[in-house]
């Protein structure tokens, strides 16, 4: 199984290419289920995530095709899929499929829409929390759904004539209900109004590639959405947005290791609670005509307290990250967790660096420390396991990270873009 040896002490200077959204690709990879047209995605990031969604796809009978790279010194960063799905071949997400990533079970929502019917497994994804499914159960049956639970499965069926719009208000703020029940309502007869919808920066561009497919979508970006159905959608052509989580971590990197770097391809409004803490934290980051440059010389890395919430807030994605940076601060930070109960598994992890941290509750006390040294450490999930590469940059000495298949799920080339930057970091095989 591959590791990643990261030999800290070194700044980054250069540019990274930021990659499209894993979380805006797969909804819109999905979204390609509720039309018989051809949908063609640009830019989408090459991830285990993904790979693992056209698999899911294909045995819908979508019919996936990639071609089209973006190519920067000599290296493919992103791909143009085309996903046609001329026929629904079958309505069951089996177990086997829809286990290994949470976002699968979203595929409910385009085949109760199209077919009238979806059976698909309960869902599983990173161990960060309990992750139920309530909401979208309940979403789908203000939409007229009939829904059970039997044998570990979803089961839906709608009425006779289809789903019919209704008005849901999510009790939380949930982006994957977000996403489904936008997807299910475009084809319904009549009118759908969601409250307290999420208002992420991905519910707005698959709102924006719905609407090119001819659905009637308003309100995206804020928590009021509503959603006229229409008889049937087309194809499109459309290119996913910036990843704001692979963003925000390059600049914690550049913030932790010091340096001068240029992230390309992404915009500064997709994470601007993070960037303000990043800035507060003491790097200086600049809009540039294509991106952001971010630079921390000399100075040191202030404690900053933060608290995780649905956008426009401080993104959960980004709060490992963000906990790895302010081990190094000079003083006493404070991070709080309010979307997920258990995304706190980089903790112990970070400790074996020589980070201090205590846990109470929801909230971890960051002791910044002046040194920490390089040790072997596991990647628990995604977004953990690439604060365990931050800290390891400003690491003395060799930190080796196991379990990376979780980093692979989320980050594009990550060893290469660091690389190219002045990192010590490879990938070792065993
Ligand atoms: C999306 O997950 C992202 N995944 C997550 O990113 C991200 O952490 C999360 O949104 C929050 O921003 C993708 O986009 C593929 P939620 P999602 O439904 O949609 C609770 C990453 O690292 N909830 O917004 O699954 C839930 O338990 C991943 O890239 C219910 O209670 O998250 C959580 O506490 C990890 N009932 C909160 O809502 C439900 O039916 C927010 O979850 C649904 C959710």
């Amino acid at each position: 199984m591959d590791r990643i040896r990261i030999v800290g002490g070194n700044e980054l200077h250069g540019v990274i290419p930021i990659s499209g959204a894993k979380n805006a690709a797969l909804p819109l990879m999905i979204a390609s289920l509720l039309t018989d047209d051809t949908l063609t995605l640009e830019n989408v990031p090459h991830l285990a995530d993904v790979e693992q969604l056209i698999r899911i796809l294909g045995n819908h009978g979508a019919d996936i095709s990639v071609n089209g790279r973006r190519e920067r010194q000599g290296e493919s960063y992103a791909r143009t899929v085309h996903f046609t799905s001329r026929n629904i071949v079958s309505t069951t997400a089996p177990y086997e499929l829809v286990s290994k990533m949470r976002a699968s079970f979203w595929v409910i929502g385009p085949l109760l829409a199209r077919e009238g019917r979806a059976r698909v497994s309960l869902p599983g994804g990173c161990a960060i929390g309990t992750r139920p499914v309530d909401l979208f159960i309940e979403g789908l049956t203000a939409l007229g759904a009939s829904i059970e639970i039997d044998g570990g499965y979803v089961n839906a069926t709608a009425p006779a004539g289809g789903l019919i719009g209704g008005r849901y208000t999510f009790p939380k703020v949930s982006v994957g209900a977000t996403h489904v029940l936008m997807m299910a309502a475009t084809l319904a007869n009549g009118t759908t109004v969601l409250g307290n919808a999420a208002r992420e920066p991905e519910v707005v561009d698959l709102a924006k590639c719905l609407n090119a497919m001819g659905a009637k979508i308003s309100g995206q970006g804020t928590s009021t959405i509503t959603i006229e159905g229409v008889r049937s959608l087309s194809g499109a052509r459309h290119r996913v947005l910036p990843d704001r989580i692979e963003t925000g971590t390059y600049a914690m990197a550049v913030a932790m290791a010091g340096g001068d770097v240029i992230l390309e391809d992404t915009e500064a409004s997709l994470l601007d609670t993070a960037l303000e803490a990043i800035r507060r934290a003491g790097a200086e980051i600049s809009d540039t005509n294509n991106g952001i440059r971010i630079v921390r010389d000399g100075a040191g890395i202030r404690p900053v307290d933060i608290v995780t919430d649905p956008f426009p807030g401080f993104p959960t994605d980004l709060q490992a990250q963000f906990m790895g940076l302010m081990t190094r601060s000079s003083g006493v930070s404070h991070i709080t967790e309010t979307i997920f109960e258990n995304r706190f598994m980089h903790v112990q992890e970070l400790a074996r660096l020589g980070a201090k941290i205590s846990l109470s509750g929801q909230t971890a006390k960051v002791e910044g420390v002046s040194r920490l040294k390089g040790a072997p450490v596991m990647a628990t999930d995604l977004r953990a396991s690439v604060s365990l590469v931050i800290a390891g940059l400003a690491a003395e000495g060799e930190t080796m990270v196991s379990r990376v298949y979780h980093l692979d799920r989320g980050f594009e080339r990550l060893e290469e873009k660091l690389t190219r930057c002045g990192a010590h970091v490879e990938r070792v095989s065993d």
